[in-house]
């Protein structure tokens, strides 16, 4: 402690501490705090030496701790986002997200620049993979909970790309063009709850335009949405050199821009100091953007002496163990003709292994964009499957002279697949990869694919040859070791579809016209969301279009029961109260394992159209053979509202929804109706 400087008291609260630091600034001491240090230094931003006040250092996100931004230091690199959605596991969520936040402190950073939260709109955004879902609710549930162990650590999370950053292509000058109630519904949703129910300490704004306005200097999304709605008080930063084509200091201080990444421009203090000198904003509002910034730093501790800040920790056993586990619950089982899978050791001799994914390390440098994270090690499907088979089961690697043949095949980080700053070219997998799949189907019977990629892949004209496909995802440094375990059976597959996998690209809300005014944008680079609220299932529902797999699919290597559903109560009258679902699930198999049960609403008497089904509950439940258990799943009426564009706002309509109680979307078990109102 300091009785000379109360703002590095730490013992003082963070307001406290702020109103005293803001009244030692200079005017141009505060206009510093808006940018970072730029140069060589583009993680960092500008410390005060005379107040020691040090440089806030940011780090990306969101696999982990990337080497680009860490003094180039490697750390345990988890699973794709994606992937972590796929687990529908809100407590491995948290975990997650405290692992890499004890990493972040122990690289000496102060935030991570995770999670990324915007919607899946496009199979082929190139950052599919780095964003959770189609749905919003699912999107955020574990977004929510990631926040809240990343911040556990006292390292501050950063929603980002706030907001409607759903593809790659043309990111920097496009402009999404959206209705507000589609807006509010499904892209800013999960950035609401990021807002308001997790306490996020950063935002981080978007490369494109929303309706014409750059995020970075958006007054409607970021003054009154965030900072006047839901009364964010934290810290927003630009994406990186996303304000090339904004014209006007002016305009992103009023919008309530607070910091600019990574080299200053907008917000040069020359800059700042002109348009102060005539008159562009005041100094309230100056300090305000200023002590938002402060917040964020005190939260994070990046004041305070050594003893007050939480040690981390990086690469250790327990982080690495959890990558492993993580990726275990997010893969998805996607196809198990005859019960092919799980493997048994005893019985296999010979196994072939193939595919362009087989030897192939993700982790690399900039691999793929910012989200790469460069591992210490890193298990490859070869190295897992050598590790698993031992001596017990020979690897060969001709098909026709084995006993099982496995391919890993899918895509990678390169240009045109899954990657930061492009888009996919294609839903399907590459010509080789599917003659490779045709020419092991005529040898080999019983095939197996394992595909590891980040977004939805067509299997057309290869899936009905195969017995077995297995969505592995980027599944981190141990991926290996957890495809082995979940092909031999170690591990019973619990994942689930975070996102639709449509038959055909012209499936798909955005590419359904084929229209580039849909997508990938007009002349103009507009991009008009036309199909509005109908993302993801909500479109292949309304339109009655089949899907390859639909929303929330995956099987498992046992069976589960449901068999007793009731509402603890049928009439709600505030959007206070929570709808309580009693359910009673068995396994009825002979495996130890996990189902996630979902619960969908239906409005059964709405003023404006609303989706056949909506997300508004699930739970993951363990159970052993035979087992039953009891569950009661709580769901807040609140998750019953649209936005309702009449009040601006959203609103629970009096009447009656329909609750689904499902495996799936498409697979619905039970039915069971509640009253609001
Ligand atoms: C990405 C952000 C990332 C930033 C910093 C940008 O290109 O869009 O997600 O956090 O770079 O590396």
């Amino acid at each position: 402690m300091n009785d000379q400087l109360p703002y590095l008291d730490e013992t003082l609260s963070i307001e406290e501490r702020l109103q005293d630091l803001l009244s030692r600034l200079t005017l141009k001491e505060k206009f510093s705090l808006l940018s970072s240090q730029g140069r060589h230094r583009i993680y960092v931003t500008k410390g005060i030496k005379r107040l020691q006040i040090p440089p806030f250092k940011v780090t990306d996100g969101p696999l982990g701790v990337a080497r680009h931004s860490s003094w180039f230091k490697k750390n345990t690199r988890f699973p794709a986002t994606i992937s972590l959605a796929a687990s529908w596991n809100r407590g491995l969520a948290h975990s997650v997200g405290t692992a890499m936040g004890q990493e972040v402190r122990a690289c000496g950073r102060h935030a991570l620049l995770a999670p990324g939260i915007n919607i899946h709109r496009t199979p082929l955004c190139g950052r599919t993979f780095e964003y959770f879902s189609e749905d919003p609710f699912l999107t955020k549930e574990l977004a929510v909970q990631f926040v809240k162990g990343v911040q556990s650590q006292e390292i501050a999370a950063c929603a980002k790309h706030y907001a409607a950053n759903n593809q790659e292509i043309d990111r920097k000058t496009m402009s999404a063009e959206i209705d507000e109630r589609t807006l509010h519904e499904i892209y800013l949703r999960a950035f609401r709850a990021l807002a308001r129910d997790a306490e996020v300490w950063s935002f981080m704004t978007c490369y494109n335009m929303v309706n014409g306005v750059y995020g970075a200097e958006h007054e409607y999304l970021i003054r009154d949405v965030l900072i006047d709605k839901w009364e964010f008080d934290g810290m927003v930063m630009t994406d990186w050199l996303a304000t090339g084509g904004i014209e006007d200091t002016g305009s992103c201080v009023d919008a309530g821009l607070t910091l600019e990444m990574p080299f200053p421009a907008k917000y040069k203090v020359s800059s700042l100091e002109k348009a102060f000198e005539e008159d562009k904003f005041t100094e309230d509002s100056l300090n305000d953007l200023v002590i938002r910034n402060l917040r964020t730093m005190i939260r994070t501790r990046a004041l305070d002496q050594d003893e007050f800040v939480p040690s981390g920790a990086r690469n250790t056993p327990e982080h690495q163990d959890l990558a492993r586990h993580a990726a275990e619950e997010g893969m998805v089982l996607l196809k198990n003709k005859g019960d092919l899978l799980p493997l048994n050791i005893e019985h296999v001799d010979r196994i072939a292994l193939l595919g362009p994914n087989l030897k192939k390390k993700f982790g690399r440098f900039l691999y793929g964009g910012s989200s790469a994270v460069v591992p210490p090690y890193e298990i490859t499907p070869l190295e897992g499957m050598k590790n698993k088979c031992g001596d017990t089961v020979r690897v060969v690697h001709d098909p026709a002279k084995a006993d099982v043949a496995v391919l890993f095949m899918g895509l990678d980080h390169s240009r045109g697949m899954d990657s930061e700053t492009y888009d996919r070219s294609s839903l399907h997998l590459p010509e080789k990869q599917i003659d490779l799949i045709l020419e092991t189907t005529a040898q080999n019977e019983n095939t197996i694919v394992v595909l590891i990629a980040g977004s939805p892949i067509a299997m057309d004209p290869w899936l009905d040859e195969v017995s077995a496909v297995l969505n592995a995802w980027y599944a981190g440094m141990e991926a290996g070791t957890a495809i082995a375990n979940i092909l031999f059976g170690d591990i019973n597959p619990s994942g689930r579809l975070p996102i639709t996998f449509p038959r055909n690209l012209s499936d798909s809300p955005a590419h359904h016209s084929g229209d580039p005014r849909n997508y990938p944008g007009d002349k103009e680079k507009k991009v008009y969301y036309e199909e509005g609220i109908f993302v993801g299932y909500r479109w292949f529902d309304k339109k009655r279009i089949e899907p390859l797999f639909p929303f929330g699919y995956g099987l498992s290597y046992t069976t589960f029961d449901l068999e007793s559903v009731k509402t603890k109560q049928n009439i709600l009258v505030s959007s206070d109260e929570d709808i309580i679902l009693e359910l009673q699930l068995r396994n009825t198999g002979a495996t130890s394992g996990s189902e996630v049960i979902q619960i969908y609403s239906r409005d059964l008497d709405s003023s404006v159209e609303r989706p056949v089904r909506e997300l508004v509950g699930f739970e993951k439940i363990f159970l052993r053979p035979n087992e039953a258990k009891q569950v009661s799943l709580k769901i807040g009426a609140e998750e019953l509202a649209f936005y309702d564009t009449n009040i601006h706002d959203w609103t629970i309509e009096p009447g009656d929804f329909m609750l689904e109680i499902g495996q799936s979307s498409k697979h619905i078990l039970a039915r069971t109706e509640i009253s609001y109102g």
